[in-house]
């Protein structure tokens, strides 16, 4: 009797202190060689780890060189933020502008990263030469697969998996308008899916969105579509979880809303993650931070289908929440200078058993 309230004191003391525990890393300052590598604590744990890259990856000096090391050292996985996005990769109705995304495959071969591609079908970031034409059903048709052949086709036996389709749903689970469903209807969608099939047989495909991270009319919606279009042998392996949060906005339900995706036959990725605070950020906001992205993973490894987590971009250095979301930002686990923050330590402690 004694010894077990004993117990339960240490208990309650280990509790107390844990949070602090949890986003403190066994060294000061950046993580070195003397800490094990995100994505090898991952690899363990049989999950993909990885971050969005766009401009940091061409900063100048020692600023680049520095971006490019913590990004191959940590990270398993590489998604191009924009490069491989329609008005990048396909800006004439005849030309293709390659090289870009082809350097950032090209280093993730060279680092032994798989590549997420990101994304055929979406609608935004097209071209003007599209958007401003005026297109018949079948020539927009025509249009996505040709465009799916060229891209998809590029890449064939390099991609793990394809944002084939992204954002095709309205927050109250309504196809979303935009040009491909304008053009050709509800069936560009399934179009796209075979498409890609066709193009890079070896690639996973995914249906990609956000806000459908939690169980809501959104994600029922994401879930009767991919269930529907599997019924009907539509090619599709996966839904990508955006999961662009808010500080303290990681849905309670995420783990089950995994679990009944996963039920249908096809992976999660969380694919485009980051948790956003409202600035200037405190200390205390940093470890909510934390604790925040760790429920992120737990959930994650809870279910067997969940195999990736890629972050949008993985120091504040780079990243679009200043841009596109005034007033927020450090959504990152890595501080502007490249130095862990308790969000790292916080992974890396759940990753590693501690
Ligand atoms: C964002 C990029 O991060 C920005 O650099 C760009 O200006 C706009 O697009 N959902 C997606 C991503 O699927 O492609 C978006 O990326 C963020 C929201």
């Amino acid at each position: 009797m004694f010894a077990a309230v004993a117990l339960l004191v240490v208990h309650a003391c280990s509790s107390g202190t844990g949070a602090a525990d949890q986003t403190t890393g066994p060294g000061p300052g950046t993580p070195s060689v003397d800490t094990i590598a995100l994505r090898v604590l991952a690899d363990r744990r049989g999950l993909r780890i990885g971050s969005a890259v766009d401009r940091g990856f061409r900063f100048a000096g020692a600023d680049g060189v520095k971006f490019r090391a913590v990004l191959a050292r940590e990270f398993s996985v590489l998604t191009p933020e924009n490069d491989m996005k329609h008005e990048r990769i396909h800006p004439g109705r005849d030309v293709y502008r390659f090289e870009p995304a082809d350097s950032l495959v090209a280093f993730a071969e060279a680092n032994g990263m798989s590549v997420r591609g990101h994304t055929l079908v979406w609608h935004r970031q097209l071209a003007t030469w599209l958007t401003s034409g005026s297109w018949t059903q079948a020539e927009a048709e025509a249009l996505l697969v040709d465009h799916i052949a060229h891209v998809a086709g590029h890449y064939k036996g390099r991609v793990l998996a394809w944002d084939v389709v992204n954002e095709a749903l309205a927050d109250d689970g309504s196809l979303r308008a935009g040009f491909w469903l304008d053009h050709i209807g509800p069936d560009y969608i399934e179009l796209a899916f075979r498409a890609a099939r066709d193009a890079d047989p070896g690639a996973m495909l995914f249906y990609n969105d956000y806000n459908i991270e939690g169980i809501n009319a959104k994600s029922d919606s994401a879930y009767a579509m991919i269930r529907e279009l599997r019924l009907k042998g539509v090619p599709i392996d996966g839904v990508g979880m955006q999961a662009h949060f808010q500080l303290g906005g990681v849905p309670s339900s995420l783990a089950a809303n995994i679990a009944r995706f996963t039920a249908l036959g096809v992976k999660v990725h969380i694919t485009e993650l980051d948790i956003r605070i409202p600035l200037p950020s405190s200390a205390a906001q940093l470890q909510t931070q934390a604790l925040n992205y760790r429920d992120v993973f737990n959930a994650c490894l809870q279910t067997p289908g969940c195999d990736a987590i890629v972050l949008w971009g993985f120091t504040d250095r780079e990243s679009w929440i200043p841009d596109s979301f005034s007033g927020w930002g450090e959504a990152l686990p890595f501080d502007a200078t490249y130095n862990p923050k308790p969000a790292y330590w916080s992974i890396y402690n759940l990753l590693s058993g501690r």
